[in-house]
Formats: C-alpha cells, structure tokens, sequence
C-alpha cells in the first residue's frame, strides 16, 4: 500500500484547466479543485465579472489562478487558449467542460444549429486534447475529464444535436482512453443529469407527458454542481489512476 486514499485525493502540485468554468458545473469544478490543492486555469466565453466573482472565490484556498477568454464555436479559439497560457504552464489535468445547446423541435433544427453545436461540442474537445494532451504524454501523467449528459443514452426530443454531439464525444473519449492508457494519462467522460445551473433555466420546447415521464430523476432532487464535482476530483487525482474509458453518469438514477 503506498499512501493514505486522502493524501491520494490531492491535487497539490497540478495545474487544471477547466472550459466553462464561469458557472455552473465548471464553477463547482473548478471551486473542487481549487480546494483540493490545484492551481486552476478558469475558462470562459462572455462575462468577465462572472469569472472574476469564480476569481475570488478561488483566492480563499491560496492556490494559483488565471483566466483565459475563448468563444469555442469560433475558428482558432482553441489555438488562443494556448496562447493566452504562459509559456511555462502546462496543464495536467483539462475539464472539457463548456458547451452550447439549442433546444427546439428537430424539424426545425438549421445547418446553422448543427454546425455551431458540433464546433463547441464535439469539434472543439477534439482541438483540446490534441493542444494540451502531448505535455501529459511527455509528463507521463494526465487527466482529461469531458463533461457529458445523461442524454448520450436518454436524448431530449427537443435536443436531437446537443444529444448526439454528447454522445459522439463518449466515443472520442473511449477511442483515447486504449491510446493514452499506457502513457499516464486517463480519459473519462462524467455524464450528468439535472443539475442545478442557469442553464437548465433556459426555455425548453414542451415536451409530452408521456416523454416527460421518463425524464425525472428517481432520486427526486436536482443535482448540485458539487455532486459532480466530487466525482470529477476523484478522476482527477492520483486516487483514480485506475479508471480510464468510462462514461460515469452524477444523474440520481436517470439513466436507469
Ligand atoms: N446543467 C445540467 O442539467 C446539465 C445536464 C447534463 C449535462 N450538462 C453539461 O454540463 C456542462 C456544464 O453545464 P452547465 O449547466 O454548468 O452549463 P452553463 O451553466 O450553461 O455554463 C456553460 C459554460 O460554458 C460556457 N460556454 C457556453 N458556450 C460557449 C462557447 N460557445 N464557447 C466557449 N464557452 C462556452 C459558458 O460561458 P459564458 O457564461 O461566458 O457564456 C459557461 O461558462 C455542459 O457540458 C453541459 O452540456 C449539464
């Protein structure tokens, strides 16, 4: 046995970067990891007092914290994120946290809504990896953690796009994970239900009862951001060096 499973959940002396992490799941990510010791590189799209509030709260565990500006449906945004790092850091741990759903009926889904989706979605995890999973490689340590949905397996009918773009992403996830696992770094997909974040305020078209049915969660709650973050320090730390290619659903039984 080497060390204690508590010394074995820090994350003392790693640097993460986490996309989306103004609010919501990636707030609750990024707070997680801050108090389990890692410096965090916090990522968002739009609101800079947002971030700075995250900022702030972050300060109270006396870790390193910077912030970096990237609109991931836009071409060359991933390159920037790189760009905006200081030459010396090198993340060991990304959260591919961000994402963008349009929620409407799929016959009137446009190329537009598709191409968008798939960019910030599907295409810009992809970029992500192949940026800042080769100082890993060479590191012989890493972590990389997309952020999923319960909908790879239960999709909303009025999400058809943000469904599929989720569940492409768990196949990219379990492709890596066999091509990594012999290099250090691990490659898992934490899948979430409800949780309890501004975006689930967001107008969603009425669904059928009969549909609706069966999207509650047995639990009988929401989800809070921390639910999610708690599985996420685990596979971020030395602790879950022994999970790779796995889709782990924080949904209070939805995906049942
Ligand atoms: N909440 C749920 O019930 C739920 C359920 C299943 C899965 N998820 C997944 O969990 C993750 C976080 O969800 P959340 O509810 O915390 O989301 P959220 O509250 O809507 O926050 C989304 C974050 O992503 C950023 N973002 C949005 N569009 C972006 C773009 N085009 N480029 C770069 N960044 C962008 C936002 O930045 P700005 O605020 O600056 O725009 C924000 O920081 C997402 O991947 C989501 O699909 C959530």
């Amino acid at each position: 046995m080497s060390k204690k499973l508590s010394e074995n959940l820090s994350l003392k002396g790693k640097t993460a970067l986490i996309t989306g992490a103004s609010q919501g799941i990636g707030e609750g990510i990024a707070l997680a990891f801050a108090e389990y010791g890692a410096d965090v590189i916090l990522h968002y799209r739009e609101d800079r007092d947002q971030v700075e509030d995250v900022l702030e709260e972050i300060g109270r565990f006396g870790v390193k914290s910077s912030v970096v500006r990237a609109d991931f449906s836009k071409t060359g945004s991933v390159a920037s994120v790189e760009r905006q790092l200081d030459k010396s850091v090198k993340p060991d741990i990304l959260v591919i946290n961000a994402s963008l759903q349009i929620a409407k009926p799929w016959e009137q889904i446009t190329q537009r809504d598709f191409d968008i989706q798939m960019n910030v979605n599907v295409k810009s995890t992809m970029l992500l990896i192949q940026r800042f999973s080769p100082s890993m490689i060479e590191r012989g340590w890493g972590r990389i953690i997309t952020i999923g949905s319960v909908q790879q397996i239960k999709p909303h009918p009025a999400m058809l796009v943000y469904a599929a773009s989720k569940a492409a992403v768990l196949n990219m996830v379990q492709n890596l994970a066999l091509q990594l696992a012999d290099k250090g770094v691990t490659v898992n997909n934490l899948a979430p239900g409800v949780i309890d974040t501004p975006r689930i305020k967001e107008p969603v078209p009425e669904v059928e009862e009969r549909i609706k049915k069966r999207q509650e969660t047995p639990l009988g709650t929401l989800g809070e951001p921390i639910d999610c973050a708690a599985m996420a320090v685990l596979l971020a730390s030395e602790a879950g060096k022994f999970i790779t290619g796995q889709n782990i659903f924080v949904d209070g039984g939805m995906s049942l």
